[in-house]
C-alpha cells in the first residue's frame, strides 16, 4: 500500500493578542500533528477592516492571506468567544476571504474548529455562530471531534505552552480527524 499523500493545513487564530490562548493552542496543534501533516499560522494581523469599496482591488495582505488559503489542502480555525460569537478579527478575515463576489478562497475547503476561552463553556457559542456563518463560505467544516478548551488560563502556562495533557490529546485527534476528513474530501 502507498503512503499516504502529505498534507499541508493552514491555522487561522481569531486573536491579535500577543499572549493569545488561540495563538497557543495552534501553536500546539503545529507540534501535535501526524509526520505528513504539516500546519502553516497565518497570522490575522495586518488585515484591515473589510470595505466593499476595496474589494476588487485588495491590499496585499489580503491577497497573501487569500493565495494562502487556496494552497492548503484545509484550514484549522483556532476561535477565541467574544460576546458569545467569534471576534469581529476573526469574521472580517473571513468575510474578506469570502470577497468579492465569485472568488470565495475558502469555497469548497475542508475545515476544523477549536477554541479557547477563559470561560466555562470554552467557546461553545462562538464555534456554533461561526459552523452557521461556515454555511455560506461553503467551507466543509468537520463535524468532530470538538475541542473546546475551558478555563484557559489552568491549561497553558506562563510561556504559552498547553500543559494540560487531556487537552493535547484532544488536540491530536482533532488534527489526525482533519487529515482524514481532508483526504474522505478528495483533498
Ligand atoms: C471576552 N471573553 C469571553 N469569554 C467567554 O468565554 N465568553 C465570552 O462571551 C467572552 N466575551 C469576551 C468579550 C471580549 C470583548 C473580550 C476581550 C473577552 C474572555 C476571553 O475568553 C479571553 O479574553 C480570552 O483570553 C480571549 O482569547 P485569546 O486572546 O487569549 O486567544
Amino acid at each position: 500500500m502507498s503512503a499516504a499523500k502529505p498534507l499541508h493545513i493552514l491555522g487561522i487564530a481569531g486573536s491579535l493578542r500577543r499572549a493569545s490562548y488561540n495563538r497557543a493552542a495552534l501553536r500546539a496543534a503545529q507540534e501535535l500533528a501526524p509526520e505528513d501533516v504539516t500546519i502553516e499560522a497565518f497570522d490575522l494581523e495586518g488585515i484591515p477592516l473589510f470595505n466593499e469599496d476595496e474589494e476588487q482591488s485588495p491590499p496585499a495582505r489580503v491577497s497573501l492571506f487569500k493565495s494562502r488559503i487556496r494552497a492548503a489542502d484545509a484550514v484549522l480555525i483556532v476561535t477565541p468567544e467574544y460576546n458569545y460569537s467569534v471576534p469581529g478579527v476573526l469574521k472580517n478575515a473571513l468575510d474578506y476571504g469570502s470577497r468579492p463576489y465569485g472568488d470565495n478562497a475558502w469555497s469548497g475547503k475542508p475545515a476544523a474548529i477549536m477554541g479557547a476561552s477563559v470561560g466555562l463553556f470554552g467557546t461553545a457559542r462562538a464555534q456554533y455562530h461561526l459552523r452557521q456563518i461556515a454555511v455560506n463560505l461553503n467551507l466543509m467544516v468537520m463535524p468532530g471531534p470538538e475541542v473546546m478548551i475551558a478555563t484557559a488560563q489552568q491549561k497553558f502556562n506562563a510561556d504559552g505552552v498547553l500543559t494540560d495533557e487531556p487537552t493535547r490529546q484532544r488536540i491530536r485527534k482533532l488534527v489526525e480527524g482533519l487529515a482524514a476528513w481532508t483526504r474522505r474530501l478528495g483533498g
